[in-house]
This record gives structure tokens, sequence and C-alpha cells, in this order.
């Protein structure tokens, strides 16, 4: 495992964190965003989405599971685990087909399906740190061996 961390100080950098990661995205890829309520994983999300090219509002798909978002340079698959109660909720959804598809997974919450994602995700950790401000975050990027 190849472990990075970085910090971030705003919104805006933890966005253009985002951004980076969507630029250099393949297909395929597989971002698994951890951290609490309002660490940040929403506002990643919609960096990794403007790396990708896409234009269209991305918002939390709390109470859809899933979004999907066609408009950029690959496809954008938003998922948030955070309101599945069984991880087999989430093959209904065909979640694997989107994991092994040609787009970009982004996954809120991925603990609550630890079990379903494939090995070759990266881990993405978000923490606060009040004793350093509210608009700290520890960002911590976990890539298993042999990934780009
Ligand atoms: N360094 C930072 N990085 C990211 N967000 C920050 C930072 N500093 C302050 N914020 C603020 O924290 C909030 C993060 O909200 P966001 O919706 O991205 O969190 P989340 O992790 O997706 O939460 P949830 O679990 O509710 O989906 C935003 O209001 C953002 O402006
Ligand atoms: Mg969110």
């Amino acid at each position: 495992m190849e472990r990075q961390t970085l910090e971030t100080f705003g919104a805006a950098e933890t966005f253009a964190l985002g951004e980076k990661i969507g630029r250099g995205a393949a297909p395929g890829d597989i971002y698994c965003l951890e951290g609490d309520l309002g660490a940040g994983k929403t506002v990643l999300a919609q960096g990794i989405a403007a790396g990708l090219g896409i234009t269209e509002p991305v918002n939390s798909p709390t109470f859809t599971v899933l979004q999907v978002y066609e408009d950029g340079r690959l496809p954008l698959y938003h998922f948030d685990a955070y309101r599945l109660e069984e991880p087999e909720e989430l093959y209904e959804i065909g979640a694997e087909e989107y994991f092994f598809g040609q787009g970009v997974s982004v996954i809120e919450w991925p603990s609550q399906i630890e079990e379903l994602i494939p090995e070759t995700a990266v881990w993405v950790c978000l923490e606060k740190d009040l004793g350093r401000g509210t608009e700290y975050r520890r960002v911590t990027i976990c890539r298993s061996e042999g990934e780009a």
C-alpha cells in the first residue's frame, strides 16, 4: 500500500485536489472517499467531476445512492452508501457493472460496502483537526502497489 498525506486549508483546496485526481483518472478507476459528516467528501467528488470535464452540478447523492454523470471525458458514477442498510442493496442497482465499467467510480461512505469494493480502489480519507482551524483537512490517499 502506498500512502500519501496532504493537507488542505479550505474547500477550494480540496476541490482543486479533486480536479487534479479527475484530470488523471482512467477508465475503471475507483475512489473511495472516507470521512465524517462534513469532512469534505462531496467537495472532493465535485472536484473530481470538474477534473473529468463534467459541467452538470454534482450534489450529494445521499437520497439516490447513485448518480451518473455522462457529460465529461469519462462517465462518473457517484455513489453514496450512507443510507444502505445491507451491502446487497448495491447489487440490486448493478454496482459491480459500474465498478468494472469504463467510467470512474467515486464512493462516499465506502465502509458500508467495503466487502464489495475491488482491491484496486484508491482510498482517500479526509479528517478534521479542529486544533488547526475549521477549514483544515488532512487528506490521506492510499493506493495498492502497482496502481498508477
Ligand atoms: N479543507 C476543506 N475541505 C473540504 N471542505 C471544507 C474544508 N474546509 C471547510 N470545508 C467545508 O466543509 C463542508 C464539507 O461538506 P461536504 O458536503 O463536502 O462533506 P461530506 O463529507 O460530503 O459530508 P456528508 O457525509 O454529509 O456527505 C463544506 O461546507 C465545505 O465548505
Ligand atoms: Mg457528501
